[in-house]
């Protein structure tokens, strides 16, 4: 995935306006940059692999001239990270520059056609026919949005694009099945790929859907439909919506990290996630309920809240839902489910492909999508059916933190509603899980305000450690595997995340003196047997590290380190809170091993590509 950005100021230079809308998209792509902008008549360009303070070290992007430009942060699919590769890309005759985000399928179809054609190509990136493509176009229309639209139908793929023309009066952008809003300003006009791209300029957004291009000029962005034939539909004006978003939550606001933030955010998070409105929890659970199948569909952090939630709603409402992972989806499903079937997906970006695949795969047989996202307009949003945001705010960090915790909650409050809509719950009983679920963000502000430093200590222990295993029963099992996912991606530890039961299967194999087990130990009814997966990882040298209550002594004495937490008002969502400390003990593990957590090397936020 990719961060683009377009902007039009009335006067001044945009370029550093640009540079530091950049940075706030680089959790976006980090393997290079560039930026472009128009004046009198002429498009400058730098550009260059590396990330955007290193590039603007070297080369100052902020002396390129004009009030309008357009910038690129990459995540590198067609092509290596290089100069060459790095957006803004151009036409022959340097008067069109484009950046994009997304995969142009049919690019070498495109291109062999383009080089007959005389065009000459500088890099490998699939995005370079487009500005070439415009060129031709501009050949018979003098004008940019009908050049742009004219061209559109011939791309296969996704795409989100911007394009600057050197005559430097407008942009025009575009969107198929890739991000892309709209800022005004009360000095100008943006687009970008997400929001906190603009925030400090504008918190006045218009959300551009599939299919629509907008003309942009330093007053104006004018939405318009295009169709297959390259004809362009004008879309009445549309009213902006106000974001509640402060540029605040989309900076770092003192910490190191945005990573180190947005754990710390989490009570904030899941205290406006627990507000959901019930109408709309009961809405959804009706829908769930009325199908005879639900199935649960997403990626990665997120595959883990639905693993969570599986036991959830077995244990609160006697439902049983099946959890598959998104990249197998359509291939797990085949041609096996139907009307009868309800899809829940849950993608905190929205955008993940392998999510979005297996959803529009499901929706093709029949199934009524509902999903759970926390970005508003982002395409689950269209695919879906009904959609239940979580209020987690934007996260910048590449992992994945708070918004496990909000996916947590709403998956919880949506178990309690068909709990109680279906009588597995009595009135009292639900609201006892309500009041228990309250209690979360409480105590997550505990976890982190207590044992934050004790947990710092303990990854300073284990950092010679390159092997870890974390185990845990039930529930707890989710916690486990969303702990080795936070400690492999972030400090490059290699970590199993396994049901404990299971160890005996294979992992116990590789158990020697001073291999480090951690397990996930609420004090649930999985707790007992818990302990003879502790003694047998012990009686192979294993050290220990449990997850436990402040009241497991047992469990504490068999341990070289417990990291301990307040007794759990529920057990039922223990995910919530026991996830907490895995998070920060992969957070200093990955400071101490000198690694940057919020740009894990190979890693993308949203993984836009299959
Ligand atoms: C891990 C992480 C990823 C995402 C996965 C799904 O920390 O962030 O594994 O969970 O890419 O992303 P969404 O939830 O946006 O579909």
């Amino acid at each position: 995935m990719c961060g683009i950005i377009g902007a039009i100021h009335m006067k001044g230079n945009i370029a550093s306006l640009l540079r530091q809308s950049l940075k706030r998209l680089e959790y976006r792509g980090y393997d290079s940059s560039g930026i472009a902008t128009a004046s009198e008549g002429i498009l400058f360009i730098k550009k260059d692999k590396g990330k955007i303070d290193e590039i603007h070290h070297r080369l100052n992007f902020d002396n390129l001239p004009g009030s309008i430009g357009i910038g690129h942060t990459r995540w590198a699919t067609h092509g290596p990270p290089s100069k060459v590769n790095a957006h803004p890309h151009t036409d022959c005759q340097n008067r069109i520059a484009v950046v994009h985000n997304g995969i142009i399928e049919n690019y070498q179809e495109l291109r062999e056609q383009l080089l007959l054609n005389g065009h000459q190509f500088r890099s490998q990136t699939d995005t370079e026919v487009i500005p070439h493509m415009i060129e031709e176009a501009l050949n018979k229309t003098k004008r940019l949005d009908k050049a742009v639209a004219q061209i559109i139908p011939q791309l296969e793929g996704s795409y989100a694009i911007v394009v600057l023309e050197a005559n430097g009066k407008e942009l025009v952008c575009a969107r198929k099945e890739s991000p892309l809003v709209v800022g005004l300003g009360p000095r100008g006009v943006y687009c970008a790929s997400d929001v906190p791209a603009f925030l400090p300029m504008t918190r006045k957004a218009i959300i551009i859907e599939d299919n629509e291009l907008v003309h942009l000029t330093s007053k104006s962005a004018n939405v318009s439909r295009f169709d297959e034939s390259g004809s362009l539909i004008k879309l009445p004006s549309r009213a902006p919506s106000v974001v509640d978003w402060t540029i605040d939550m989309a900076q770092k606001g003192g910490y190191p990290h945005f990573m180190l933030k947005e754990i710390h955010e989490q009570p904030r998070a899941l205290s406006d996630t627990l507000r959901i409105r019930k109408d709309d929890l009961e809405a959804f659970a009706g829908i769930l309920h009325n199908h005879k199948n639900v199935i649960t569909i997403a990626a990665g952090t997120s595959f883990h809240a639905t693993l969570a939630a599986k036991y959830m709603f077995s244990h609160i409402a006697n439902h049983l839902m099946h959890g598959v992972i998104a990249s197998e989806g359509s291939d797990t499903v085949a041609k096996s489910l139907g009307a009868d079937t309800a899809v829940l997906a849950v993608t905190q970006s929205g955008e993940t492909i392998d999510t979005l695949h297996a959803v529009k795969h499901l929706k093709n047989q029949g199934a009524t999508v509902l999903a759970i996202t926390n970005t508003v307009g982002s395409s689950i949003t269209r695919l879906a059916d009904s959609v239940l945001y979580t209020q987690a705010g934007p996260e910048i960090g590449v992992a994945a933190t708070k918004t496990f915790a909000t996916q947590l909650a709403t998956l919880a409050l949506l178990a309690i509603s068909l709990g109680t809509m279906t009588g597995v719950q009595t009135k009292k009983e639900s609201q006892d899980l309500l009041g228990a679920l309250n209690q979360y963000p409480d105590l997550i502000q505990s976890v982190i305000r207590n044992k934050e430093r004790m947990i710092k200590e303990t990854a300073q222990e284990y950092i010679t450690k390159s092997s870890f295993f974390f185990l845990g029963r039930g529930i707890s099992t989710s916690t486990a595997m969303e702990g080795a996912l936070k400690i492999k991606e972030i400090a490059y530890v290699h970590a199993e995340g396994y049901p404990a039961g299971e160890s005996k299967h294979g992992p116990i194999a590789l158990v020697e003196p001073g291999f480090p087990v951690v397990f996930v130990a609420p004090n649930d009814k999985t707790r007992r047997h818990l302990e003879g997966n502790v003694m047998e990882m012990k009686a192979r040298g294993a050290q220990i590290i449990s997850i436990c209550s402040n009241q497991d002594q047992e469990l504490i004495n068999l341990s070289d380190h417990a990291i301990t937490l307040p007794a759990l008002p529920s057990l039922f969502f223990s995910p919530i809170s026991y996830a907490v400390p895995l998070q920060l003990l992969a957070y200093y593990a990955a400071i101490l091993r000198g690694h940057n957590p919020d740009q894990p090397r190979n890693l993308a936020k949203a993984v836009t590509v299959l």
